[in-house]
C-alpha cells in the first residue's frame, strides 16, 4: 500500500546518520552501555519458548535479535536503516545464527504477515517519532501481538521536574563528558536538542492507550525508561 503524503516520514528521522554510522555505533555501545545486562534483563522477562516468534524493531546492528534467536523459532530484525541491517547481517553469519530475519522497515511501515507475534522489542528507537506517531506505532505494535503478548520498549524517556531542565541537563551532560568524553556527550546534545523524547508520564498513557497492562516500569538517571509490559 502506498504511504499517504501526510504521513510521518520515517527516514527523514532526526537521529544519526545510522546507514554511515554502524560499525561505530556499534563499538561505542559495547563501551559505553551495559548491553549483555541489557539483554539479560528482557530475556528473563520475556521467557521465551522453543516455538515462539519475536519481532524487534529498530534492531540497529542486531545485538538483542542474536541472543534472542537461540532461545526460540524466530526473530524478524527490523529497521528502516540498510547499513545498519547489513552489519548486523554479517554478525549472524559470523556467529552462525540462522532465524533471524533481518527486514528493511519501520515502526510504521512494516506489516506482519502470518501468526500474531509472541513478543515485540525495541530500545533506543521509538523517540525518532513525534508522539502523535509513536501512537501509532503501539497501536500497530499492540495488532501484530496475540492476546498476552509482550511488548519490552527501552528508549530515552525524561521523568526529571522539566522546571529544572536546564540543571538536569548542564550536569547530565558534563557528566557524560567525564565518562565517556566530549564526541559521545556531543551526541547527547544533540539528542536532546532535535529527537522526539518524551516525557515519562506521556509515555505511559500511550502504552496504556495502545492496549497494554505495564508489568514493570524502571526510570534510569531521569533519561532512560524501560518498560515491560502485556497486551491486554
Ligand atoms: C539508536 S539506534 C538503536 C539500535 C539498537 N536497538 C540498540 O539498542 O542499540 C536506533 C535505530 O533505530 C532505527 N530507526 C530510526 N527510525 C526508525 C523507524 N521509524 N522505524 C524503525 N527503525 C528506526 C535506526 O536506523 C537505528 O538503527
Amino acid at each position: 500500500m502506498p504511504i499517504p503524503t501526510w504521513q510521518y516520514h520515517e527516514p527523514d528521522h532526526p537521529g544519526a546518520d545510522f546507514d554511515a554510522l554502524a560499525e561505530i555505533y556499534d563499538r561505542n555501545m559495547q563501551k559505553y552501555r551495559d548491553i549483555q545486562g541489557e539483554i539479560g534483563e528482557i530475556l528473563a522477562f520475556l521467557e521465551l519458548q522453543p516455538g515462539q516468534t519475536v519481532l524487534e524493531i529498530g534492531t540497529g546492528t542486531g545485538e538483542f535479535a542474536l541472543a534472542a534467536a537461540p532461545k526460540c523459532a524466530r526473530v524478524y530484525a527490523v529497521d528502516l536503516s540498510e547499513g545498519m541491517l547489513k552489519y548486523a547481517k554479517k554478525k549472524a553469519q559470523a556467529r552462525g545464527v540462522a532465524n533471524v530475519e533481518f527486514l528493511k522497515g519501520g515502526f510504521l511501515s512494516y506489516g506482519h504477515q502470518g501468526h500474531p507475534l509472541d513478543a515485540v522489542v525495541s530500545q533506543i528507537a521509538l523517540h525518532h517519532l513525534p508522539d502523535f506517531w509513536k501512537q501509532i506505532a503501539l497501536l500497530r505494535i499492540a495488532d501484530m501481538l496475540h492476546s498476552g503478548g509482550k511488548l519490552c520498549l527501552r528508549d530515552v524517556v525524561y521523568s526529571f521536574n522539566p522546571r529544572l531542565h536546564r540543571d538536569f541537563f548542564e550536569e547530565f551532560i558534563a557528566k557524560a563528558t567525564e565518562r565517556a568524553g566530549p564526541s559521545f556527550a556531543g551526541s547527547i546534545c544533540d539528542h536532546v536538542r532535535k529527537e522526539y523524547s518524551t516525557m515519562d508520564w506521556i509515555m505511559r498513557g500511550l502504552i496504556e492507550r495502545a492496549g497494554f497492562e505495564i508489568n514493570r516500569e524502571e526510570k534510569r538517571s531521569g533519561f532512560f525508561g524501560l518498560y515491560l509490559c502485556t497486551k491486554i
